[in-house]
């Protein structure tokens, strides 16, 4: 039987890639996505047109509000059944200090990156009933730096997260993280600004999509794997060499 994956931020960049690799591998795809109507609709018609037989469909729905992320599951039940698979991915990734973060800076941080995925997680538990949980952190919730202050904070909440949830809804559903590092740069900054932080790393290079996409596949096949996070990273994790 055909599963369905709900992906959030899926219509570019490394939601986009798991969404074409699930569709590879045979799920259905619901694309959400905030302000990328077009680019997930256009994804949502190439997988149509690559795949005739599996089903996708787009999902719009701003994170930052409750209302519209308490709609989300229900929207992708009555429209594509029951989701197998929630990958919480979207994503906002601003720096500040915590002494610059005004109050309304640290709630966007928090809200999209920890409590849209706490709602969503949530839901899918009470709706879905049985599946897994994939929620996309951040090799940066290992240290205390404090450039990105909030959304360090929020994604070091999400792997918490992730084994709370891990110990509540097992055996049904089983909720794992994926924390990746040097992945691909942010759409202000070029190929340049990965190679220059990637000197500090022990793999010395960007790890571009694909470990994220082979720890998904790890991920989904170990139907033993609960509670538990998969660096993506080269080794940034173990901190700066001597
Ligand atoms: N890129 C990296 O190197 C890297 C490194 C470490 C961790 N990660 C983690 O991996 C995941 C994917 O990274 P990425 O760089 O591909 O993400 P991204 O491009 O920064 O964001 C993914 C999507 O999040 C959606 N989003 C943002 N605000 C939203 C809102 N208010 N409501 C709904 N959706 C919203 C956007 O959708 P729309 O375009 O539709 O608005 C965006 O396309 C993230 O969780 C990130 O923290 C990435």
């Amino acid at each position: 039987m055909q599963k369905t994956a709900l992906i959030t931020g899926s219509a570019k960049r490394i939601g986009k890639a798991m969404a074409e690799h699930l569709a590879a591998e045979g799920w259905n795809v619901a694309i959400h996505y905030n302000r990328s109507k077009e680019p997930a609709n256009r994804l949502a018609d190439e997988l149509k047109a690559k795949y005739p037989d599996q089903t996708f469909r787009a999902f719009g729905a701003d994170l930052m509000s409750d209302k519209e992320t308490e709609c989300l599951i229900a929207s992708v039940i009555e429209k594509m059944g029951k989701p197998y698979l929630l990958v919480n991915n979207a994503s906002v990734f601003e720096p500040k200090s915590l002494r610059d973060s005004s109050l309304r800076f640290f709630d966007e941080q928090l809200t999209v990156n920890f409590r849209a995925p706490f709602i969503l997680s949530r839901d899918f538990a009470n709706l879905c009933e049985s599946g897994i949980i994939i929620n996309l952190t951040d090799t940066r919730i290992n240290t205390h730096k404090s450039n990105f202050a909030a959304y360090t904070l929020a994604k070091k909440a999400l792997w918490e997260l992730t084994k709370m949830a891990a110990g509540e809804w097992g055996p049904d559903i089983r909720v794992n993280a994926i924390a990746p590092g040097l992945t691909l740069a942010p759409a202000d900054k070029g190929e340049d600004y990965l190679l220059e932080l990637a000197g500090k790393i022990p793999m010395k290079r960007p790890g571009g999509i694909e470990p994220i996409l082979k720890s998904l596949d790890f991920i989904l096949e170990n139907d033993y794997l609960t509670g538990q996070i998969l660096y993506c990273d080269g080794g940034e994790n173990l901190g700066p060499r001597n």
